[in-house]
């Protein structure tokens, strides 16, 4: 345990080096959008994405530098999602990564055109690098997942109905394609451009998409338990803010004890696909059984 937590470490800053590198320069007129940019995306977080990408790459073998630009690209896409979600206009949050949230630091107008940009220079990042790349086939299929799912078959459809159906009754199923798509989506795109940009067989790149899923499911109901057992200190975001957005969640569905009963099966059958591949991975393997205990 305390082995993995010191290499849990020593992965989010090999992450985190590779994300900060593909920042953009603060300087120009614009220069307050790209500030409020660096900030929501320096204030820190678990870089669970980018990690999983690289990670899932290691498992296929993959040991080149080509995944670099998606990773810092899918923790751009993953920061602007919540810089929006914490606006006024949606979950109405103040405090995000430890810190005040990108639109009560720089303001509203600020706080949706730094998510705006964030989104718009993945893009860019991942567009610069596929024009030079040595395996454009492979980074052109990476660049259309994270298209896919960062969308509105993906996280923005997932965000949509969250949105939609706050204080209305949801069932078990609207609530599954809720998570599946706007926490899942973007763990599958990391898992699958991961597979991908390592040259992964389609069987392969299919595997890591299902583990993603179960894993995408675990971690948004694990969010929801943490949203009422955890403290803003410890989270680094507010907790109860479910209750005071009215949302239903897996917790106010089934209560506490049945929720962690849930995640632990997800991450059960996350396990179960990734130990049946003929390819092993033991950090991989640990982070998704660390994430069924996550605290933050
Ligand atoms: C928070 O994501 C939003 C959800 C999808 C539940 P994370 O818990 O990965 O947030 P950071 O990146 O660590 O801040
Ligand atoms: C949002 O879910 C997931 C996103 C796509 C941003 P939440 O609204 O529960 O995320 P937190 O708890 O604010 O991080
Ligand atoms: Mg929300
Ligand atoms: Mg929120
Ligand atoms: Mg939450």
């Amino acid at each position: 345990m305390e082995d993995f937590n010191e290499k849990l470490k020593c992965k989010t800053k090999e992450a985190e080096e590779i994300i900060f590198k593909y920042l953009p320069e603060e300087n120009g007129f614009q220069k307050s959008v790209i500030e409020a940019m660096n900030y929501s995306v320096k204030a820190g977080g678990k870089r669970l994405r980018p990690m999983l990408m690289m990670e899932t790459s290691r498992l296929f073998g993959y040991t080149g530098r080509e995944t670099e630009p998606f990773m810092a690209a899918i923790e751009m896409i993953h920061t602007y999602s919540l810089v929006h979600d914490d606006l006024p206009a949606m979950d109405n949050d103040m405090v995000r990564r430890g810190l005040p949230t990108t639109h009560a630091k720089f303001g509203h107008a600020m706080g949706i055109l730094a998510g705006d940009g964030l989104l718009n220079y993945a893009f860019e990042v991942c567009a610069r690098t596929i024009v030079k790349s040595k395996t454009m086939e492979k980074a052109v299929k990476a660049y259309q997942i994270l298209a896919d799912k960062a969308g509105i078959n993906g996280m923005i459809g997932g965000q949509t109905v969250d949105v939609q159906l706050t204080n209305k009754p949801i069932d078990k199923d609207t609530l599954d394609f809720i998570y599946r798509l706007k926490t899942g989506a973007l763990i599958e795109a990391a898992m699958m451009i991961g597979a991908v940009m390592a040259g992964a067989s389609n069987d392969n790149i299919e595997k890591s998409r299902k583990i993603a899923l179960a894993v995408g499911m675990a971690f948004q109901i694990q969010d929801d338990i943490l949203d009422v057992e955890s403290t803003t200190e410890e989270l680094g975001k507010p907790v109860l803010s479910d209750e005071k957005n009215c949302k239903t969640t897996y917790v106010t569905l089934y209560g506490i004890e049945e929720s962690k009963r849930i995640v632990k099966e997800y991450t059960r059958q996350a396990l179960e696909i990734l130990d049946g591949m003929e390819y092993s991975n033991e950090f991989l393997r640990e982070l998704l059984i660390s994430l069924m205990t996550r605290k933050k």
